[in-house]
């Protein structure tokens, strides 16, 4: 069985990367060409940990291949996994056209019986819609299937949860995909759940709505504990305590980003909308998480009083720990708003800045990088902690403390013991707690 991934983004390289190494002969393709000839020499265009060593392992075992050529790649596979952008429109509302494109070079390329497996996220009802393209558009009367099989990795755990999956999801409508698919996953039989395609579309939809839900549930729930005595990181562990509710992603902070969660939340709405359900609940669970910036910014300046001119040391930029996505980051509105006030920013992250730097240049002095985390809070009359990288958890505080003009950390995530830190002389606003 020959797999071809359309789409070597963070899905496409991982999957493509995990199928080559249980085995599978994997063929991937990208539109972008830097993306597949740094593949193709075993360097993935992303940080994502683990995968550099695995992609060149598999290539050296023949497993992977990467190619510029979509045609190619199309007909040398028996099965293709679609992992291309599926972008948001300014309504909500996803933008198919990647995926449009892609079945019709399909259709157009039809030269044996082809399994067309959706794993980028997609509304419900985008198979019917992949079904009626290659028919409107093939010229050979070769057959053809359509499945779906969501993705449920995690960016900075891709690796791992691809390796480990809890569930694999197997959306389909025929015993013939069934048996291909439920094949390529045999070594994980024992979690594989069948369903029909729209089903498989909308677990997808749902898990991510779910708990994208559960954060903006608990940043509502720390908005209340800071108006109060009480301790949101213990609410939390009393109510994960509860195992109908369970620990986890009841971590408050600045609420959710990545490509993902505040994406697939809005197109679920719109799905919803659409289709004539009501879909407050989750309209609720955007505008919360909206207002967590705000909230933050509240606590900046309640801190410093005024902004400007105020040197700020910024760190973490990336929208979660290990991993250099800035997409939909926190950090990005966060500075904008601080840049508008009129302060100089001292931006430090370990592994983002290259990809923060495409959208603020360094400028003298309004926008400063750093290669350290102590240079960035040298001078500094605040520190902003915006993502929980390890690095700033293990940070020596006399250090930090003696470089910094005034000792004072806002910090997003909750990062540091207070008590250790009010010690050092630190002025110290956390999430949810005093
Ligand atoms: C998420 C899902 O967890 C994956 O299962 C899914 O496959 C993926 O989206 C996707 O659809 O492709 P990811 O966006 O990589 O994965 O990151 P998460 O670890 O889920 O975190 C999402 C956001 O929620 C981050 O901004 C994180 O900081 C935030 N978060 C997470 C919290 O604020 N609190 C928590 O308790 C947990």
């Amino acid at each position: 069985m020959k797999i071809g991934i359309i789409g070597t983004g963070y899905v496409g390289l991982v999957t493509a990367v995990g199928l080559a190494d249980m085995g599978h002969d994997v063929i991937g393709t990208d539109t972008v060409r830097e993306k597949i000839e740094k593949a193709s020499k075993g360097i993935p265009h992303l940080y994502e940990p683990g995968l550099d060593e695995l992609l060149r392992k598999n290539l050296k075992r023949g497993n992977i291949r990467f190619t510029h050529s979509l045609v190619k790649a199309i007909q040398e596979s028996d099965v293709l996994f679609v992992c291309v952008n599926t972008p948001q429109k300014e309504d909500g509302t996803t933008d198919m056209t990647y995926v449009e494109s892609v079945s019709r070079t399909i259709a157009e390329n039809l030269n044996s019986y082809k399994l067309i497996v959706e794993k980028s996220t997609v509304p419900v009802r985008t198979s019917l819609w992949i079904r009626r393209t290659i028919n409107l558009y093939k010229r050979s009367d070769e057959d053809f299937d359509v499945a779906s099989n969501p993705e449920f990795l995690r960016e900075g755990s891709a690796v791992q949860d691809f390796m480990n999956p809890e569930r694999i999801v197997i959306g389909v409508e025929s015993e013939r995909a069934k048996e291909i698919l439920v094949g390529i996953y045999k070594k994980f039989e024992d979690r594989i759940l069948i369903t029909n395609i729209d089903t498989a579309e909308i677990i997808k939809h749902a898990s991510n709505s779910f708990l994208a839900t559960k954060i903006s549930y608990i940043n509502l729930i720390s908005e209340l504990c800071e108006k109060t005595d009480a301790d949101v990181e213990l609410v939390a562990k009393g109510m994960g305590q509860d195992s109908r509710i369970g620990p986890q992603f009841l971590k408050a902070g600045l609420g959710y980003g990545g490509s993902c969660f505040p994406k697939d939340v809005r197109a679920l709405i719109k799905m919803g909308e659409d289709l004539g359900v009501d879909m407050n609940l989750l309209s609720d669970v955007d505008k919360i998480n909206k207002q967590r910036i705000k909230v933050f910014l509240q606590k900046i300046k309640k801190a410093l009083w005024i902004v400007k001119k105020k040197k700020i040391a910024v760190l973490g930029l990336s929208f979660k720990p290990e991993t250099d996505d800035i997409r939909n980051a926190p950090g990005i509105s966060i500075i904008k708003e601080l840049l508008a006030d009129g302060a100089n920013l001292r931006l430090y992250d370990p592994k983002a800045m290259d990809k923060m730097k495409k959208i603020f240049p360094p400028k003298i002095p309004k926008i400063l990088y750093f290669q350290s985390p102590f240079e960035a809070v040298e001078g500094a009359d605040a520190m902003l902690i915006i993502t929980e990288w390890n690095e700033f958890r293990d940070m020596d505080m006399s250090k930090v403390r003696e470089l910094m003009a005034n000792p004072i950390i806002i910090d997003g995530r909750n990062v540091f013991k207070p008590e250790e830190v009010r010690n050092l002389g630190f002025e110290y606003y956390l999430v949810g707690k005093k």
